[in-house]
């Protein structure tokens, strides 16, 4: 026997059942991709499909070679036919953008797209947080907001409230404010943080010159006093950025949408300015952010298109599923509705017919396979979770009738004319 090979690291199967330390299965996982195709559609937003793989240069220069995702967590390969450097996506944005302006496709006006799929980075595994995970983003281009923002978090609110777990998730915001500002603030905040440069860790050192506004979202304890003294974003806001926030919050309280102010959420990405925002949950552990987002104005002139200002945000699929599967509701059927048995010559073709006519009327309807006695098959339907059993035997066969038995409810089991088995299942299944 050869030896097993196992997933990679940080890589899940997601299968059937539940397994051990993975505990969304796929049936849950497709209930949810249909609301979520339901619920961006609602909203007008048209779905987008890109590679998985890009060109390297790509993140770099929308994602920010300072920050951890391209800097640590890029998967990274030489093209072999040449020399081209290529990664795995690490997040959607950068992707739907090169799509964009590759395709022109802001020439027709604004664009509100939506996606999801796969998506990597090399972090340490542990629950909620994977190599290869899931995101659900929507990019809103070309709208210059506040309005937009605030829809767009209306829209993710939207989304808690259908799962059920929107009392389990806090909104965050904060203003970034535009290039200049951010400018002016990093220069006060180099020049604080390095004034306590001794206490600083080694981590914070390194960000100190690289990324400084990353010493703030330094999880080290002992930094906490000279994080919280450290000058705000806020106070360097001009004109124009504040307007902008107040907008924003005072569509939110219209929408009757609560928040906290966050002067220190900064996000993971360098692309962003003006409105940011996270919705975070206390019940993930150490991996508490569902959703992040935020404006992008500059990033589509980055990229080479005509300057078009545009928010938008990613949640992680498996993070807000592991919420839902435990706190929240999501409806889905894995079972099917009828198992169709059947014993002797020529019953299972019939009884395959019966499933035919079934699955045209609508019916999930599982065929057993193989010769087993009506006992055993009994078995393996009540263990498929269906609701309803078919039976074509040899009384059956030579009177063109089926017998029906109801596995879960209250109709019991009746032999009746096969003409009256779609009709006679329908008025079961609705009763
Ligand atoms: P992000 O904050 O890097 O933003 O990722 C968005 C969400 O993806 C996170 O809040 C988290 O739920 C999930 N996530 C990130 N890394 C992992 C991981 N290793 N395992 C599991 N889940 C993870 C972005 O990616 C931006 N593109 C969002 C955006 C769209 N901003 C504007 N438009």
């Amino acid at each position: 026997m050869g030896q097993k090979i196992q997933a990679v690291k940080g890589m899940n199967d997601l299968l059937p059942v539940e397994q051990k330390d993975f505990k969304l299965t796929a049936a849950f996982w497709q209930a949810f991709e249909d609301t979520v195709t339901r619920w961006a559609r609602s909203y007008g937003y048209n779905q987008i499909r890109t590679p998985i793989v890009e060109q390297t240069g790509l993140f770099v220069r929308s994602i920010g070679e300072e920050t951890d995702v391209v800097g640590k967590e890029m998967y990274t390969f030489a093209d072999s036919n040449d020399s081209l450097s290529l990664s795995l996506r690490p997040e959607g944005t950068a992707s739907c953008l090169r799509a964009v302006v590759e395709h022109n496709l802001l020439y027709n006006g604004p664009q509100k797209l939506w996606y999801m799929g796969p998506m990597f980075r090399r972090e340490r595994p542990q629950k909620g947080r994977y190599r290869q995970f899931h995101q659900v983003g929507a990019e809103a281009l070309g709208f210059e907001g506040p309005d937009i923002d605030a829809e767009i978090v209306a829209m993710s609110a939207d989304l808690w409230n259908e799962l059920g777990i929107r009392d389990h998730l806090v909104l965050e915001i904060n203003s970034l404010g535009n290039r200049e500002e951010r400018a002016a603030h990093r220069a006060a905040l180099v020049a604080y943080l390095g004034s306590h440069q001794d206490k600083l860790d080694e981590d914070s050192k390194r960000r100190l010159h690289t990324n400084p506004l990353r010493v703030l979202d330094s999880k080290n304890p002992d930094l906490q006093e000279i994080c919280n003294k450290a000058p705000h974003l806020t106070e360097y806001l001009g004109e124009a950025s504040r307007t902008h926030y107040a907008g924003f919050k005072a569509m939110l309280d219209g929408l009757g949408i609560a928040y906290v102010e966050n002067p220190r959420l900064v996000r993971g990405l360098d692309y962003y300015n003006q409105t940011v925002f996270e919705w975070t949950t206390d019940k993930l552990g150490a991996q508490a952010t569902v959703c992040g987002g935020g404006r992008y104005d500059g990033l589509i002139e980055e990229l080479g298109g005509k300057p078009a200002p545009s928010i938008g945000f990613a949640m992680g699929v498996e993070r807000l599923l592991l919420l839902v599967r435990d706190y929240g509701s999501l409806a889905y059927q894995a079972a099917p509705d009828v198992y169709a048995m059947h014993q002797g010559e020529g019953a299972a073709l019939q009884a395959m017919k019966h499933a035919q006519t079934l699955r045209a009327a609508g019916f999930d309807v599982l065929q057993h396979a193989g010769s087993q006695s009506l006992k055993a098959q009994m078995k393996k339907a009540d263990a498929s979770g269906a609701r309803f059993a078919l039976i074509v035997a040899q009384n059956e066969l030579s009177d063109g009738t089926v017998t029906l038995k109801d596995l879960q409810g209250t109709h019991g089991q009746t032999t009746l004319d096969a003409a009256l088995l779609t009709s006679t299942l329908q008025q079961w299944k609705n009763a």
